[in-house]
């Protein structure tokens, strides 16, 4: 394959310039290192770049050899090699006209200049003169597709708090056809690499490798911008066509490493499925998560905020460090005023159903039952309202609201997002629905209480009458979900 570059042929005479230019450049680099260290001034009586008129009392600055500290140099070259690299493989030439984001000491920038490409801007948020000039990384001062090559320094990305907006940015400024080099300290498994490609949809990744040379990791991903990166709709979500959505093979893989399912109905399932807790490997426990748009809890059948918010969401499920929006989902209006003093916890006073409709749902006060032990009052299954019912003293009326629609007008495909479902049976009616219309692809991880006819503490060899469902069309339903690469885990 071919790139737009010109691979460069060492002559004779470019050696002669090379050894020339790389004088040049140690002195050059001796240079910047003082200034960036310094300041840009100096005391009178050393060799200086700038006027020392304000300069009483600064340290004297002599630029001579190993005032460059090792690890400064090191760095340096450390870049100069990737670069080269970059050169030999038809990614970058002199010619380039260059950007560095989000430089902090200018190390990138640096390496660029000795390998003597010529035309290098750096952003970054601070600037580090000589070489950084500071700028907002989010709304970069340059036109439309201005560089040949883009370069994202390590830690820029992965710790932007707007990842999908920086990059939205990045891509803009890049010519199409063009290279993106990005260096990063996640994506190091499949997972991660995917959701990183899905901040970038303007471009398409022609590498992903570990460098050496480094203490730390580090991970060089290259990226082209699509020649017909115009016609593409960022904004817009891949879902919606025909409601299909492909399952990444990242998906599949890692369903592969859950946890197996329980696969015979537990004789005491208040104690084995609340033990399963133990064995759940979490997602983020096995794959990199860092680079999504936004972080989204979404608890279904919320209860009270204790019962599984407060309680595992915000203790227990692994976060890497992310700070998650909560929506809690809950109809039943005992449990409201407890989310109306909770911050950064959106409260949806409704029932997750299949269609926008009025419902009727039982209030279950039997202190026997024990299906509703230490979660409050129960609620009973959702039914569509009949006439007769609504008389019924504790027969209430709710609004149901079209889950898997809201689910979509909530969150994309690039969003990390977990849903817990504990709807009383009524996720026989919801899983088929976001199933149908590709929802399922926007969650990321799904815990699901699936409810049967269990067998009750209360009573031993006695079924809870509530559920007509048997254990094994739960587990079909695991099972389907799973075959899908949807990564379920049984709640309790
Ligand atoms: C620059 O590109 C963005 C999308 O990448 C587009 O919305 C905008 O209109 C373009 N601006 C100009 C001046 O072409
Ligand atoms: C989370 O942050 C803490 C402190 O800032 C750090 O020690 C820890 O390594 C971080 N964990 C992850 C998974 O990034
Ligand atoms: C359901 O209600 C929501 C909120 O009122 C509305 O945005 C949505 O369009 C409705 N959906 C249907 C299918 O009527």
């Amino acid at each position: 394959m071919e790139y737009p570059v010109t691979k460069s042929r060492i002559t004779a005479r470019n050696l002669v310039v090379r050894s020339f230019l790389l004088g040049v450049l140690i002195l050059i680099l001796r240079f910047v290192y003082v200034v960036t260290v310094y300041g840009g001034s100096c005391a009178s009586d050393g060799f200086c770049f700038f006027s020392s008129s304000d300069s009483v009392g600064m340290k004297k600055v002599f630029v001579e050899d190993g005032d460059v500290p090792v690890e400064w140099r090191r760095a340096v070259d450390f870049y100069s090699d990737a670069f080269n690299k970059l050169v030999m493989d038809g990614y970058l030439s002199r010619g380039s006209k260059s950007l560095c984001v989000g430089s902090t000491f200018g190390h990138d920038v640096m390496a660029l200049k000795i390998i003597g490409v010529e035309d290098v801007t750096a952003i970054g948020e601070k600037k580090s003169p000589p070489l950084v000039v500071s700028a907002n990384l989010l709304n970069q001062p340059f036109g439309n597709a201005s560089f040949d090559f883009v370069f994202v320094d390590i830690g820029v990305l992965e710790g932007s708090e707007s990842q999908a907006e920086l990059a939205t940015e990045v891509s803009r400024v890049l010519k199409p056809g063009w290279f993106l080099v990005v260096h990063t300290s996640s994506c190091s498994d499949a997972y991660s690499l995917h959701s990183f490609a899905a901040l970038f949809p303007t471009c398409r990744i022609l590498r992903s490798g570990e460098l050496a040379g480094s203490s730390s990791v580090v991970r060089e991903i290259v990226l082209e911008k699509r020649e017909d990166s115009n016609g593409i709709d960022m904004a817009k979500s891949k879902l919606g066509k025909n409601n299909e959505c492909s399952i990444p093979e990242t998906k599949l893989k890692a369903v592969k490493s859950m946890e197996p399912l329980i696969p015979e109905e537990p004789v005491k399932p208040w104690i084995t499925l609340k033990k399963n807790i133990q064995n759940i490997k979490y997602l983020p426990s096995m794959v990199d998560i860092s680079f999504k748009r936004r972080y989204v809890y979404i608890d279904v059948g919320a209860r009270n905020y204790g019962s599984s918010i407060g309680s595992w969401f915000k203790k227990q499920y692994p976060k890497q460090n992310r700070t998650f929006e909560i929506y809690a989902i809950e109809a039943d209006k005992t449990f409201h005023p407890e989310y109306a003093m909770k911050k950064g916890i959106k409260l949806m006073g409704f029932a997750a159903y299949v269609r926008n409709e009025t419902l009727s749902f039982q209030v279950s006060h039997n202190p026997i039952d024990d299906d509703t032990e230490g979660k409050g009052s129960g609620m009973g299954r959702i039914q569509p309202t009949f006439g007769e019912s609504s008389s019924s003293a504790n027969v209430h009326s709710i609004q149901g609201f079209d889950f898997a629609e809201w689910l979509k007008n909530t969150v994309t495909e690039e969003d990390f997002v977990v849903l817990k479902m504990d709807v009383e049976g009524t996720e026989f009616d919801l899983i088929p629905m976001l199933l149908d219309t590709g929802a399922i692809c926007l969650v990321d991880e799904f815990f699901l209480e699936c409810h049967y006819n269990r067998w009750q503490r209360c009573c031993p060899g006695k079924r809870s009458p509530k559920y007509q469902k048997t254990y094994d069309q739960c587990l079909d339903t695991f099972s389907s979900l799973r075959n899908s690469g949807v990564l379920v885990h049984q709640w309790w």
